[in-house]
Formats: C-alpha cells, sequence, structure tokens
C-alpha cells in the first residue's frame, strides 16, 4: 500500500442522536467524491435528500447514488434488509435514477432476516417502560447479534447459494421458534419455506450487485478516486461510545468507519461532523437538554421533526454542547456543518447546554454512565434569538448578526470549525462560512 496518497477521503458523521441531515450533506459533498460508502447500521437510518422541490427518502442506498457519477457501496458493517433495498431500488428506479452498474453490496455484509424482525418487536414489548430502548423494530439489534453469535447468521455471500440458503434458514427458523415460543409465548411460528422462496426471490435480483467491496475500495483509493463515507445514526447511538444502553448495536460514530467499511483508518483524514442547530432524539434514553415544554413543542413544529422511518415525534431541547464536544473529540471531526439553522429563526432566545451539574457538582464533560446522564441538571447559557426570512439569505455574510454569534458560540464551544450551515432542504440552501479562528 503506498503511503504517498494525499486524496481527503472523507466521513460524514451525525454528532448527536442521528437526524442531523447528513443525507443532504452527503448529497452536497457527493459531486467532489467518486465513491460513496454506507459503513454500518441498516434499514433503521433514514436520510432525506431534497432536489428541486422533489424528496427523497433513503434507508440503506447511501444518498450518494442522487449524484450520476458516484458509485455507491453497501460494506461489510451494514445489515442488509433485502426486501427494504430491492423497495428503494425501485423507487429510485421509477424516479430516474439508475442503479445497475452503480451500487455494490459486499458479500460480507449480514442479511437482516424475517425473524430478526420478529424478534425486535417481541423483545421490546416484553420490557417495562423506562427499560424499553425504543428501537426502530427493524431487526438491527438481532442481526447484529447474530453476527455476534455467528453460528446463526446469514451474510449477503450466502443468498448466491441456494443449498446453503435452505439449510441455514431451516436450522435458524426452527431454533428462533422454539426460543420464542418459551421465552415470549408465541404461538405464531415462522414458516421456514416460505422464507427459503422469499430469500430466493432476492438473490435472483441482488446477485449482479454483489462482490467483495473490500479490494474494490483499496483498488479505488490506489487508483485515485476519491471516497466518502456515509454513517447512518449519530455518535451517540454508537454501541461501544454512544449513551449505552440507549443506543444502536453498530459503531455509529468515526471511529467505525475503518471496522465498518474495511479500509485502513489513516486513510480517512477529513471528518465532516453534522448537528443541527439544536438537538433532538427519537426512541429512550437520556437526553439532557431537552424541553418537555412549549418551546420543545415548538422547534418540532418548525422543524418536522418526526423519524423518517417511524414517523415518531422526536424529542427536542437547546443545542447540547456537552455531547457534542464530545462527540468531536472522540471522532476526530475535523469540520462541523450546522443544520436548520433556519428552524430557530422566530425565537426570542436561543439556547445552548454548556455544562452538566450532578449532586450540586459540574460535571467534567459528557459521561459514560446513562443512568446518571439521566439525572444531570442542564446548564443552559441563553443568547439573543433573531428573526429572517431566511427563503432570501444566499450567502453566510446575509444571516442576521445574532446567527453569526449563535454559531461562533457553537463553534467556541465544539473546538472544531464550522464550515457549512443549512437554512432549508434544498440543496441550494447551504452556506459557506469562512473561518473565524474561533476553533
Ligand atoms: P435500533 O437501531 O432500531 O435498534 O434502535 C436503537 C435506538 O437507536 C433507538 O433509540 C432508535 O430510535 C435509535 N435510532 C436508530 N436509527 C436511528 C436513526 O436513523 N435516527 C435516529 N435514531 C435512530
Amino acid at each position: 500500500m503506498t503511503n504517498q496518497d494525499r486524496t481527503e477521503h472523507t466521513c460524514v458523521v451525525g454528532l448527536h442522536w442521528g437526524d442531523e441531515g447528513k443525507g443532504k450533506i452527503v448529497d452536497v459533498l457527493a459531486e467532489q467524491f467518486d465513491v460513496v460508502v454506507r459503513y454500518n447500521g441498516g434499514a433503521n437510518a433514514g436520510h432525506t435528500v431534497w432536489i428541486g422541490g422533489e424528496k427523497f427518502a433513503l434507508h440503506l442506498v447511501p444518498s450518494g447514488v442522487l449524484r450520476e457519477e458516484v458509485t455507491a457501496v453497501i460494506a461489510p458493517g451494514v445489515v442488509l434488509d433485502p426486501g427494504a433495498l430491492l423497495e428503494e431500488f425501485d423507487m429510485l428506479e421509477s424516479r430516474g435514477i439508475q442503479i445497475a452498474g452503480r451500487v455494490l453490496i459486499s458479500n460480507r455484509t449480514h442479511l437482516v432476516m424475517p425473524y430478526h424482525k420478529k424478534q425486535d418487536q417481541l423483545s421490546e414489548a416484553a420490557l417495562s417502560g423506562g427499560k424499553k430502548i425504543g428501537t426502530t423494530a427493524r431487526g438491527i439489534g438481532p442481526c447484529y447479534a447474530d453476527k455476534m453469535y455467528r453460528s446463526t447468521a446469514i451474510r449477503v455471500g450466502d443468498l448466491l447459494h441456494k443449498d446453503r440458503m435452505r439449510e441455514k434458514i431451516s436450522t435458524v427458523v426452527a431454533l428462533r421458534n422454539r426460543q420464542f415460543a418459551a421465552m415470549y409465548d408465541d404461538a405464531d411460528p415462522l414458516v421456514a419455506d416460505q422464507i427459503v422462496d422469499q430469500y430466493a426471490g432476492y438473490a435472483d435480483r441482488l446477485r449482479r450487485f454483489i462482490t467483495d467491496t473490500t479490494p474494490y475500495l483499496y483498488h479505488a483509493m490506489e487508483s485515485g478516486k476519491r471516497l466518502l463515507f456515509e454513517g447512518g445514526q449519530g455518535t451517540l447511538l454508537d454501541v461501544d461510545h454512544g449513551t449505552f444502553p440507549y443506543v444502536s448495536s453498530s459503531n455509529t460514530s468515526a471511529v467505525g468507519v475503518a471496522n465498518g467499511a474495511g479500509v485502513p483508518g489513516w486513510r480517512v483524514t477529513r471528518v465532516v461532523g453534522i448537528v443541527k442547530a439544536y438537538s433532538t432524539r427519537v426512541g429512550g434514553g437520556p437526553f439532557p437538554s431537552e424541553l418537555n415544554d412549549a418551546i420543545g413543542d415548538r422547534i418540532r413544529e418548525k422543524g418536522h421533526e418526526y423519524g423518517t422511518t417511524t414517523g415518531r415525534p422526536r424529542r427536542c431541547g437547546w443545542f447540547d454542547a456537552v455531547a457534542g464536544r464530545y462527540a468531536v473529540m472522540l471522532g476526530g471531526v475535523t469540520e462541523v456543518a450546522v443544520m436548520h439553522l433556519d428552524t430557530l429563526s422566530g425565537f426570542e432566545q436561543v439556547g445552548i447546554c454548556t455544562s452538566y451539574q450532578h449532586n450540586g457538582k459540574t460535571l467534567d464533560g459528557f459521561c459514560a454512565d446513562a443512568e446518571t446522564l439521566e439525572s444531570v441538571e442542564p446548564q443552559f447559557e441563553m443568547m439573543p434569538g433573531w428573526d429572517a426570512d431566511m427563503a432570501r439569505i444566499k450567502s453566510h455574510d446575509d444571516l442576521p448578526a445574532e446567527a453569526k454569534s449563535y454559531l461562533n458560540r457553537l463553534e467556541s464551544l465544539l473546538g472544531a470549525r464550522i464550515s457549512m450551515v443549512s437554512i432549508g432542504p434544498d440543496r441550494e440552501q447551504t452556506l459557506l462560512r469562512p473561518a473565524t479562528g474561533n476553533a
């Protein structure tokens, strides 16, 4: 491997609990890249991209696919629901986006099976109130659990072997039916033959996309192609580094790129962290800066904060700079994009959570323990708001002085340069921000 590669291979990662707007930034950046790689998670993710007033909601296909010249790669760290992927292919093709020859799926990627989704629902239903993770019920956790368990896992490469698929599916379905009956009194067993036929159909359609993406990515980098890595969810949902156990089951932070994509981490030299101008979270778990009041409701309505995948209302709060700074530090974030600045227009004051107090003492930054995070008291710094017709703003210079001060403050609290600001859903509503010397 050559050390001469000076290309800025880039990763785009959420710095809070997901839904920061990574899809839009990937789409905006994708024109500078040849290959876009999705490296974690599955159909739990929801990436929304608006182009010319048209909405594209993607769950598995990397958002970069919306740029014609880009090859989209689904890497080993993803868990793939083939039915959901094919629905997305059909949706994209029906809207004139070519898929054939432009999407590659790693044969190492694990397959989400119907019993994973069923287990996700049964195990969540069995948990009481506060213990619920609040998953998306897409089978993500059970699929990653089978991957770790190994003997019950099925990978995309297995789709190419009919007899192997039949044997594996029959064995695991029989096992799961017994487990579900014993653990959850489930009286509706899955039928292995139906799943075998369903996945044989998927195999027929997906065969031509399946390959070993690891050497493909190596050769792409060696031949000077530029790679963009697109994370699903956000840093604080990372199974190792997030608000465990209220997390997803993959490495959603920037440190997960190397492992999930199958590339050396040192080649990814630019890490773009995405935040919204406020914070949101969907599902259970601690959210120190949450506003359970009229302001939280107003942010939700103005920002259309409802899940792309499940439609659930998102919990909303002021910007959590403590959590954001932790994510910047963990991921080696080199620059930040702030999304939804337009949503905060019209508020008399805007708040930033700058520290947490616990038992009367200020904590030294973010903390690993979800129970402590549940009981911290957020310390808010309030700043003057602004009221502007954001649709008329064409450059960073045009932003109201209060909005610029707000961005300056976020930048110094995060400790990373804010290079882009989004003021609306469309590609065009993205402002480049000059360096300030703050971070
Ligand atoms: P799972 O990934 O479906 O297992 O869900 C685990 C947790 O991650 C739940 O709190 C979900 O709401 C959350 N989650 C998963 N995917 C996303 C996402 O794309 N955006 C925001 N939250 C997500």
